[in-house]
């Protein structure tokens, strides 16, 4: 099958192309490094001529709500013009589990102004809700490092190897439209403190680092058990131990 995939030189993107290369696929990227703004849609009808399905796994530079809001709704209105036009029987777009529920976060408001659009939008599709990687708690370590000190707040998670969440998107894609597809969650509630504090030392980082919801980039909207995927969902192999130990580093 020809895929496009919109994003797919990012962190999921790179994982989903390898798959569907590996399964057999033809594979058109889009991204700006491949000379397609999604944001304007520069480029974007030159690729799409043979595409039978998408996956929007793309992460756009964002300063504020407004600014989440106007990007991910404008890439996600210019992806389904040029499906529209083109003949793709299958948009899916990845997102995040829980999203509903967490107000104040700027991403959160342009994940959710996503999947309006997606709805709203004249594509069948598959929006597939994931909760937070298994390398997420390190990279928001290195969002506030105040005087040398990481600020990372005691989030409580249930996190997913990205190669899991990669899984999920090819075998959905090469299915059925299914709407809004059921969470997509790891096997284990973790504390992200601990986990940020295992993945930094596996990478040999061993600055300090302090749980405190002060100051940090993700604020007490993300408290208790908010991230928590809901009881029916699907739940992927690979624990934090083991990711920690085959791809961390
Ligand atoms: N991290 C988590 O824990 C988590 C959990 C659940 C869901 N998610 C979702 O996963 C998605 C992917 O995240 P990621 O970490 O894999 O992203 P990433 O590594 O930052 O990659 C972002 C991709 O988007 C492309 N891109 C950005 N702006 C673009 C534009 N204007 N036009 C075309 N392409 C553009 C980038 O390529 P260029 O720079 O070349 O354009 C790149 O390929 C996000 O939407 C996020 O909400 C993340």
């Amino acid at each position: 099958m020809r895929i496009a995939v919109a994003g797919g030189t990012g962190r999921i993107g790179a994982l989903v192309v390898e798959r569907l290369l590996a399964r057999g696929d033809e594979v058109v990227l889009l991204t700006r490094s491949e000379g397609v703004d999604l944001v304007t849609g520069e480029g974007l009808d030159e690729r799409m001529p043979g595409v039978e399905a998408l996956i929007d796994v793309t992460n756009p530079p964002i300063s504020d709500i407004a600014s989440a809001e106007r990007t991910f709704t404008a890439i996600t209105e210019n992806l389904i013009a040029a499906e529209m036009k083109a003949g793709v029987r299958h948009h899916v777009a990845l997102s995040i589990a829980a999203l509903r529920h967490v107000k104040g976060n700027p991403h959160y408001y342009g994940k959710r102004a996503q999947e309006k659009a997606v709805r709203a939008g004249a594509m069948p599709y598959t929006i597939v809700p994931a909760t937070q990687f298994h390398d997420f708690p390190a990279m928001i370590a290195g969002w506030q490092v105040i005087d040398g000190v990481a600020h990372v707040p005691p989030l409580l998670v249930q996190p997913i190897a990205p190669a899991d969440v990669a899984d999920v998107l090819v075998d959905v894609v090469a299915g059925e439209p299914q709407g809004m597809h059921r969470d997509v969650a790891g096997p284990r509630t973790e504390d992200a403190v601990d986990m940020a504090r295992r993945t930094r030392a596996a990478r040999g980082e061993h600055g300090p680092l302090l749980a405190t919801w002060r100051g940090a980039a993700l604020g007490l909207e993300f408290a208790g058990e908010v991230l928590l995927p809901a009881a029916d969902a699907l739940i992927a192999p690979t624990t934090f131990e083991e990711w920690l130990a085959a791809e961390a580093v």
